[in-house]
This record gives structure tokens, sequence and C-alpha cells, in this order.
């Protein structure tokens, strides 16, 4: 079989990312321009000024993909792009840059679920890994159990009630004066913390065994810090850092056993920005060892936000015959296996 390359595109927040992505599962060049030193001023992601900063980006940053990978537009077979779930400026940007170049070139267009792509990464980072599997995606927006029954098949078993785990990371760590992004300023913070100190509470939704709920360990936090503060106690922030941790990992760890024992499956992927984070590496390590299953998780820059997880998403998706049109927009709440 002939090879196929994706030219791929993602700008659902603050990263402008694009790469090329052989056959879906060997990058050919990954780059990413993120916002980040931006919008940490302002504690948090500014739409507008995200949108923006990709409209200045995206073409350099799309030039750079195609030198790295020794290629021109002419060589690309398929553009993918991320439609959705995100914000709608941000989105569109990409979009709009997708359906110019798939214009142009008349190349096939495939849009791509974000969501989709973060569970892609485990496809780059093992090229021999084929569904079915259970996987975890964590992110700032998302908490997702998944049966992934094919490529670009899913069931969604579980999912949050209110905050994302990353968002929880994020809200902590603004409560405790670490900036943003939190995620991995508590993942640093913790190592020095201990994980007893406090005793916040491990969500469980009643009804729905497989869903989270974060809001009320990040609210407990807050009360933790409030109380310490009318009591002129100043707090150990490493020790909240590590117990406020140690409770969101306790919960995806226990769901993501639960649901692979259900479902007799024995390999888990952990997908999204939050599956960077050390101690939930370790912890679920450990639990699959326990239980003979098979722990696959992407490296640290296939985690967060890439166009490369895009790129190998929408190859699947082609494969499959997802052809976008030129009434492809953006869809900032796009759901999972929505609009194919
Ligand atoms: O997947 P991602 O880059 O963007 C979204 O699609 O949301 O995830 C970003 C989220 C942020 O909330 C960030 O704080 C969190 O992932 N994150 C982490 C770590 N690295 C990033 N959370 C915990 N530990 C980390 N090491
Ligand atoms: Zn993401």
């Amino acid at each position: 079989m002939e090879d196929t390359l994706v030219l791929a595109i993602e700008t659902s927040c603050d990263e402008t990312a694009a790469a090329v992505v052989r056959n879906g599962r060997y990058v050919m060049s990954n780059i990413i321009s993120t916002q980040i030193e931006t919008h940490k001023k302002y504690g948090g992601v500014v739409p507008e000024i995200a949108s923006r900063m990709h409209v200045q980006n995206i073409n350099p940053i799309i030039q750079e993909a195609l030198d790295v990978a020794k290629l021109g537009l002419d060589d690309i077979d398929v553009i993918g792009v991320t439609y959705g779930p995100g914000l709608v400026g941000a989105l569109l940007v990409g979009v709009v840059e997708a359906k110019a170049l798939a214009f142009v070139k008349q190349k096939p267009l495939v849009g791509v679920h974000h969501i989709e792509g973060h569970i892609a990464a485990n496809y780059i980072e093992d090229p021999n890994l084929e569904p079915p599997f259970i996987c975890l995606i964590v992110s700032g927006g998302h908490s997702h159990l998944v049966h992934v029954k094919d490529y670009g098949e899913y069931d969604i078993i579980g999912k949050t009630r209110d905050d994302a785990a990353g968002e929880a990371f994020d809200k902590v760590a603004r409560t405790i004066g670490l900036g943003y992004p939190g995620g991995p300023k508590i993942d640093k913070l913790s190592k020095e913390g201990n994980r007893k100190a406090i005793e916040f509470p491990r969500a469980n939704v009643k009804e729905s065994p497989y869903d989270f709920s974060f809001s009320g360990v990040k609210s407990s936090v807050l009360n933790y810090v409030n109380e310490c503060n009318m009591k002129g106690i100043e707090i150990n922030k490493a020790d909240v850092a590590a117990s406020f941790q140690e409770a969101v990992v306790d919960v995806l760890v226990d769901n993501s056993i639960k649901l692979c024992k259900e479902k007799n499956t024995n390999i888990l992927a952990l997908a999204g920005g939050v599956a960077a984070n050390q101690r939930l590496r370790h912890k679920m390590k450990e639990a699959c060892e326990k239980e003979g299953i098979e722990l696959k998780y992407p490296s640290m820059d296939l985690c967060t936000d890439n166009a490369a997880m895009i790129g190998s998403a929408a190859y699947f998706e082609y494969l499959k015959g997802t052809r976008h049109g030129w009434d492809l927009n953006a869809v900032p709440g796009l759901k999972l296996g929505q609009g194919k």
C-alpha cells in the first residue's frame, strides 16, 4: 500500500500546531507554538488573544512543519484539522486555513474531534497498538472513560459531571498561588509534599460508577485554604498540592481499573494533558501490574495539545472514508462520535 501523508492543523485552544504524519503512526514533523507566556499574565486563556495569535502564527508554523518533513504542499495527501470541541474563534482559524489549503490543492479534507486526537496519540507512541482498549482521557476540558471499540468507534462509559481533571488542577493551583497552567506546577511541587497531610474527598457518582466529579475536591481545597487564612495559619503548599493530587489520581485509577475488569480488556491507554502527570502514571502502572493490564501512555509532548495526534486521528478517519466538504465549520461543543 502506498504511504498516506497527512498535514494536520490544531488550534482549538492556546497552541498553534501543525504536523506531518505518515500512515497515522509516524511523525515526520510536529511543530507547536505555545501561547502560555502570553495567557499566564491573565491567569488563564483569553479567547480573543488566542484567536489573534493563531492568525499570526499559523502560516509560519505550517511552513516549518513542511520544511522539517522536507516536503511541499503538493506531496501531502490529506489535510486534517481539529474542528471541535474548543474555543470557537481559535478553532475557526485552523478550520479556515485547512479549508483554504485543501481547496487550492484540491486535497481531501478531514475534520477531527480533538479528543479523538488525544486518543490517537497512543497509536503514534505504540505503532502496534490496535483497538479494542479502554482509554482514560484527562485534559483541561475533558475527563472521559472511553471504550475504544475500533478506529474511530467509541463508547463513552464515564465522564465528569462538573469540572474536568485538568481544570481542577488549574483552579487549585490558582487557589494556592502557583499560577497558570497549574497541572505541571502541582505535579512538581507535590514531590516535596506529604500526600497524606490532608484528607480531601474522593467523590463517586452513585448512580453512574464510571462518572467523575472534581468540583467537591476543588471546593474542599478552597475551604481548607480559607480556614487556614482565617486562623492565621500559613498553609504548606506542597502538602496541599500532594494531598489534592492524590485524591484526584485515586479516583482516576479506581474507575479505570474497574472498567477494564468489567469489559475484560487488558489494555488501558491514557491521553490528554493530565496524562503527563507523574503520580497518575506511577499509580496507574502499579494498579495495572497488579491486575495484569498493559498500560500505554504517550510521551509528554504527545500528551498535551499537538497536531501530530490530529494527523493520526485524521488518517484513521480517512481510511474509514470520512471526508468533509467546503461547508466544514468550527463546532465548539462537538460530541465524540458526532458529525461523521
Ligand atoms: O490536553 P491539554 O493540553 O489541553 C486540553 O485539551 O485541555 O491539557 C491541558 C491540561 C491543563 O489543565 C494542564 O494543567 C493539565 O493538562 N496538565 C497537567 C500536567 N500537565 C498538563 N495536569 C497534571 N499534571 C501534569 N503534569
Ligand atoms: Zn487537548
